[in-house]
């Protein structure tokens, strides 16, 4: 696969869901439309019913996407990078991070439910960053809710505005199809069609016996009254205010029959945004640096990484760290600053990804995400440069609610153990602080999940077997000191309560609401977050 290389900017976006609303099956269809696949189905295994994008064990058994991971495919004269994303709620941090990569989204919602729980929280988060969306209304071959009230939903709820580019006709077993309103014609829903040929309808007159004759005279009444409010209550899609995050473009169809997929993959790679400029510390891992902006035409290379992946090929028990490239051209064999240890590294085999394959590539452009193989030197959040000491921001860890400690079966795979969760944590599967008061470590999660996963890698590739018990505590506090004299004499005095992250930051642990807000009390001067990427 060669990614074109031509003045259109790379197209960087990730798909968002609440689990079973057709993620999986969407990325498929994507990915059989970029060509990426052969056939449908190709990601989608018969035997094992799981995506190729799910690796591990556990999610198969589970149903479940853990990790998010790239695909990568040429269409419409663009470089498409597609970032899966877990749906599941206890894997939010690994989505937020996968957001940071991107710099737009395919929002999917199972029209029979309207917008979930997650899609919810996931929504919150790209709002934060102004993220365009763009919808897509699945399942119309089963009963669905009511489009304007599908729309309703999503507008009240996700706090945009919804503009239609196509309209459904009819659902469930009276789904006939959508209607392009730009163009007037009806695309007829023909299961087990090839997607390529579907029919088209001329639809400028909804009482042409063409028309009547294929969707029944209900379904055109029906039709013209929709388009007769569309027309009076909807705007038009304006693409200022669609790359401003305030408009989502909104599409309706059925994935599992590939209906309505084309429009939305034309859409993304048509009026899907560049990348976008991005912010970094002048004085790496300074609280109180100043700030300035990477653009992407800047001549020096710069990047970040935002995902670290392992088991991706279970033969080969390999960890592969994702990086975003943000500025400059990234070359093969040429040397590259890793910022956080100050050392300069050549990459001999960066790695774009297909659906199931890998290749190596030579360069890499703004907007691409290339794999590197990681022997445990990588971090979530490392930033790469020229020789520019930069570091990128918006590369967070959330505080953790749940925290265990391991109890070991057998004392003698301490260093297995120690190992294990040092490199499970610089992945982002779990946090690891260490405790002020004695060596002991203690795990921290925001979903008990985590913990599941760490449980079964531990297990299955550290050979480690480990007993979890509950921790006292209910949150962590990143702290910001005005000094070191501020900083010393807090910890001296809450060292009861102090824990150190994996990148030794002192951090205030909760033991309850009531001893958090006493302490913040207590220590006006001293600022607390809930983050930890905080300025
Ligand atoms: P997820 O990744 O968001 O969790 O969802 P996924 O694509 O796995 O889809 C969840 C279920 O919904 C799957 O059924 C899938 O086939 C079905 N589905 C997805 N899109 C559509 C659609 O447009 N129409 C209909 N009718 N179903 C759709 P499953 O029974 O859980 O799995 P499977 O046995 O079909 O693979």
């Amino acid at each position: 696969m060669t990614l074109p290389v031509n003045e259109n900017p790379r197209c960087t976006f990730a798909i968002i869901s609440h689990p079973d609303a057709g993620k999986t099956t969407m990325t498929e269809k994507l990915l059989w439309f970029g060509r990426v696949v052969r056939e449908a189905g190709m990601v989608k295994s018969k035997q094992g019913n799981y995506a190729k994008s799910d690796w591990m064990e556990m999610e198969k058994e589970r149903g479940i996407s853990i990790t998010s991971s790239v695909m990568s495919f040429p269409y419409n004269q663009r470089a498409m990078h597609l970032l899966d994303t877990p749906g599941h709620k206890d894997f939010s941090e690994d989505t937020y991070r996968t957001l940071t990569a991107v710099e737009s989204v395919l929002m999917m919602i199972d029209s029979a439910k309207g917008v979930e729980e997650q899609t919810k929280k996931l929504m919150e988060v790209c709002r934060i960053r102004d993220t365009p969306i763009v919808t897509f209304m699945n399942k119309f071959d089963r009963d669905a809710m009511d489009p304007f009230e599908l729309i309703d939903n999503v507008e009240k709820i996700c706090s945009i505005q919804c503009v239609p580019m196509t309209w459904p006709v009819g659902s469930g077993v009276d789904f006939k199809g959508v209607y392009d309103i730009k163009t007037k014609t009806i695309r007829s829903f023909d299961e087990g069609n090839d997607p390529e040929s579907e029919k088209v309808l001329d639809a400028s007159d909804l009482h042409s016996a063409e028309v009547l004759d294929y969707i029944g005279t209900e379904l055109a009444e029906k039709l013209e009254e929709d388009l007769e409010m569309i027309q009076e209550m909807m705007p038009e899609f304006i693409e200022e205010e669609f790359l401003a995050g305030i408009m989502t473009p909104v599409f309706f169809g059925t994935a599992l029959h590939n209906f309505g997929v084309k429009e939305t993959l034309d859409m993304i790679s048509t009026h899907g945004p560049g990348p976008a400029p991005r912010e970094v510390r002048l004085s790496p891992f300074d609280e109180n640096s100043d700030l300035r902006e990477v653009l992407p035409n800047e001549k020096k290379f710069s990047g970040f990484i935002f995902k670290i992946q392992a088991n991706m090929d279970k033969k080969h028990r390999d960890r592969v760290a994702f990086m975003r490239v943000c500025s400059g051209v990234f070359e093969r064999n040429t040397k590259i600053h890793h910022v956080r240890t100050g050392k300069d590294i050549k990459i001999a085999s960066p790695l774009i990804f297909q659906a199931q394959d890998r290749e190596i590539t030579e360069k890499a452009y703004p907007g691409d995400i290339i794999g590197l193989h990681d022997t445990g030197k990588f971090q979530i959040g490392d930033t790469f440069t020229n020789g520019e000491k930069i570091e990128f921001t918006g590369i967070p860890s959330f505080a953790p609610e749940i925290f265990r400690k391991v109890l070991l079966k057998d004392p003698m795979k301490a260093k297995q153990l120690d190992k294990g969760l040092q490199q499970l944590s610089e992945e982002g599967t779990v946090q690891l602080f260490r405790r002020h008061t004695s060596p002991e470590k203690i795990l921290g999660a925001v979903g008990v999940l985590q913990f599941e996963v760490v449980k079964h890698r531990l297990e299955d590739e550290y050979g480690v077997r480990g007993e979890y018990e509950g921790y006292g505590f209910v949150g962590v506090r990143w702290l910001k000191f005005k000094n070191d004299i501020q900083k010393d004499k807090f910890i001296e005095k809450n060292s009861i309560n102090i824990v150190y992250d994996n990148k030794a930051r002192p951090c205030f642990a909760v033991r309850s609401e009531w001893d958090l807000k006493l302490v913040m009390e207590k220590n006006e001067e001293v600022e607390f977050f809930t983050t930890s990427d905080f300025k």
